[in-house]
């Protein structure tokens, strides 16, 4: 199944779009002509990408949202709708990272984790989808992670959050069969975006605990996703190496997964 064809009044609302993953999947998403909506909470960086995105002549709208707001999130459907448009492709990407072990947590941060990369992607499934269902086009790309396939000491709300998002999406992908509406997660490996340092790993930390050969740009990342959600796929990891890991992490027994996981995650070495 393909995705709806660009059209004036049809537009990809893209969340996180203001840096990293989520802004070049926007780009992506231009450049094969669909019209964006770009929903973050830094507005400098959504106007900029916006300016970039018009000048090749797709619609770019910037929709500055606190995605940690429920009322924010309740009313995007209507600002999106003020503008005379309706949304065609849904890209829940926006999330963050807590580090360290749970039992040394702050249970706010953990909280608002849980808030972004769980609730968010929930509550905008479920205001956008009844459109798409009815009008018989469209679809959802959720981002979650290779942390979805393990359990991940060290980072345990981020990979049980991506685990919640890729088994959510892969039983999205199941309701939605004939409705002309797809639903594909996204997987990535290790990608440079700023993420980890917001995390709180340090970029040491972070090329250190993975190979030089897993990390894709976001550009490449990007593309895989863009491709999978145009191809109705269910799930795309980017890169060889990925798909490898990914699947490995999935079949090992977890009894001896998890304490080698721990033992070398720097969020557990401090
Ligand atoms: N980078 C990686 O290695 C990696 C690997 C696997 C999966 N991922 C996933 O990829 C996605 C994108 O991450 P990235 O690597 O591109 O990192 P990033 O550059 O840090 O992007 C995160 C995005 O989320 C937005 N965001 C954060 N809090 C928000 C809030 N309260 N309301 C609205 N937007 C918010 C940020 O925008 P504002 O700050 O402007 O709000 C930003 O645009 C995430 O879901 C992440 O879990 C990343």
């Amino acid at each position: 199944m393909s995705l709806p064809s660009p059209a004036a009044d049809r537009t990809a609302l893209v969340t996180g779009a203001s840096s990293g993953i989520g802004a070049e999947i926007a780009r992506e998403l231009a450049r094969r002509g669909h019209g964006v909506v770009l929903v973050a909470r830094r507005v400098e960086q959504l106007q900029d990408l916006a300016g970039e995105l018009s000048a090749t002549g797709v619609r770019a709208e910037v929709l500055p949202t606190d995605l940690l707001d429920r009322n924010a999130r309740a009313g995007l459907p209507d600002r999106v709708t003020a503008l005379g448009l309706t949304v065609d492709i849904l890209v829940n990407n926006a999330g963050l990272s807590t580090l360290g072990p749970v039992h040394r947590a702050d249970a706010e941060a953990e909280q608002r984790m849980v808030e972004l990369d769980v609730m968010a992607v929930v509550d905008l499934c479920t205001r956008f989808l009844p459109g798409m269902v009815e009008r018989g086009r469209g679809g959802v790309l959720n981002v979650a992670s290779t942390a979805a396939f393990q359990p991940l000491p060290g980072q345990a709300g981020y990979g049980g959050s991506k685990a919640f998002v890729l088994s959510y999406t892969r039983a999205l992908g199941g309701e939605l069969k004939g409705t002309g509406v797809t639903a594909t997660t996204l997987c990535p490996g290790p990608v440079d975006t700023g993420f980890g340092e917001a995390a709180g790993f340090t970029a040491e930390e972070a090329t250190d605990a993975l190979p030089a050969f897993m990390w894709e740009t976001p550009a490449a990342v990007a593309r895989c996703a863009v491709d999978a959600l145009a191809a109705g796929r269910p799930v795309a990891i980017p890169g060889q190496a990925n798909r490898f890991s990914a699947i490995a992490a999935h079949l090992t027994p977890k009894r001896f997964l998890v304490p080698l996981l721990a033992s070398r995650h720097p969020g557990l070495q401090r």
